[in-house]
């Protein structure tokens, strides 16, 4: 990390930090309207937690919304590879700049700040959410209908204190059926009661087959424990997403934005449902 660049995100001496250090919000932030913080969250790791975050962001963007991903998901960042981004985020007296993906939807990655993306960070849980924090604070989102969140996976600690550092109005839950999907879905709602925010509903993730000769669905383990516990607390699902092919090479590609079957496109009234509830009061 020794990029000019990088002076954003740790220099103390800097006009910014001396204006911080009076009380004064970070320019940034100053030059930042976001209207709704959405974190995506998960049990474990591998279950399609970016994946989910990358299409609702691609949805929410087509929709005609002004949209952006910031990703908090520090240890295993791959929002920037699934939108074939490379570019290194510019910076300003602001603050730093977003990249921006072919249709418009801007994304902060620690990744686009590394030297050799590939290298794996290995941060505790304060240094991470710390981290996070001037992702948020010091980069000029500009103005923003949604801002979605790819959350570090677990439900203990490290997304705790990561969710503590961003203002997040709503959550959504991915599960895979492999899981003990009822318990992730349980925890993740006491941890959203404990910050107070809503769980805006399940995603359930790699939940079937569609055969490649006759279309037809082949439930791949038969399992709604997922949904049955998100149905109890009341919290809809909101998509199942198949296992597709298709997925993971578009991932690997960096065309996730160009997927044809993308579950929260056209689904107008889900997100404004959605929507609706993560702008409900209280
Ligand atoms: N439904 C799916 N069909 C095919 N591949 C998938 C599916 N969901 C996820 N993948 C692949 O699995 C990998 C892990 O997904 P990812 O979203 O990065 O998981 P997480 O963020 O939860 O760790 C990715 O490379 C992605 O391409
Ligand atoms: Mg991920
Ligand atoms: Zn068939």
């Amino acid at each position: 990390m020794d990029h000019g660049d990088n002076k954003h995100l740790n220099n103390r001496d800097s006009p910014r930090a001396a204006t911080k250090e009076q009380g004064a919000p970070p320019l940034a932030q100053q030059m930042s309207h976001v209207k709704q913080v959405i974190g995506v969250m998960s049990g474990k790791g591998g279950v399609g937690k970016s994946l989910v975050t990358a299409l609702l962001a691609v949805a929410l963007r087509r929709s005609g919304r002004a949209v952006g991903v910031l990703d908090a998901d520090i240890t295993g960042p791959s929002i920037p590879k699934m939108f074939g981004l490379d570019g290194r985020p510019e910076g300003s007296e602001m603050g730093l700049f977003p990249v921006t993906t072919e249709t418009g939807i801007r994304v902060m990655s620690l990744n686009l700040l590394l030297d050799h993306p590939d290298d794996p960070v290995i941060w505790r849980g304060p240094l991470l959410s710390n981290t996070v924090k001037q992702l948020w604070e010091e980069v000029v989102w500009g103005d923003l209908d949604a801002l979605v969140v790819d959350l570090p996976p677990g439900t203990s600690d490290v997304p705790l204190t990561v969710m503590q550092s961003l203002p997040v109005g709503g959550l959504i839950i991915v599960c895979s059926p492999q899981e003990l999907a009822a318990m992730i879905v349980r925890k993740a709602i006491r941890m959203a009661s404990m910050l107070n925010v809503r769980v805006l509903g399940l995603v359930e993730n790699m939940t079937h087959l569609v055969c490649p000769h006759c279309g037809k669905r082949i439930d791949l383990f038969g399992s709604e424990q997922g949904p049955n516990a998100a149905r109890a607390a009341g919290i809809p699902v909101l998509a199942s997403i198949p296992v597709d092919p298709e997925l993971s090479t578009l991932c690997d590609r960096g065309e996730i934005a160009s997927y044809e079957r993308n579950p929260f496109v056209g689904q107008a009234q889900m997100l404004e449902r959605m929507w609706a509830e993560a702008a409900r009061p209280g």
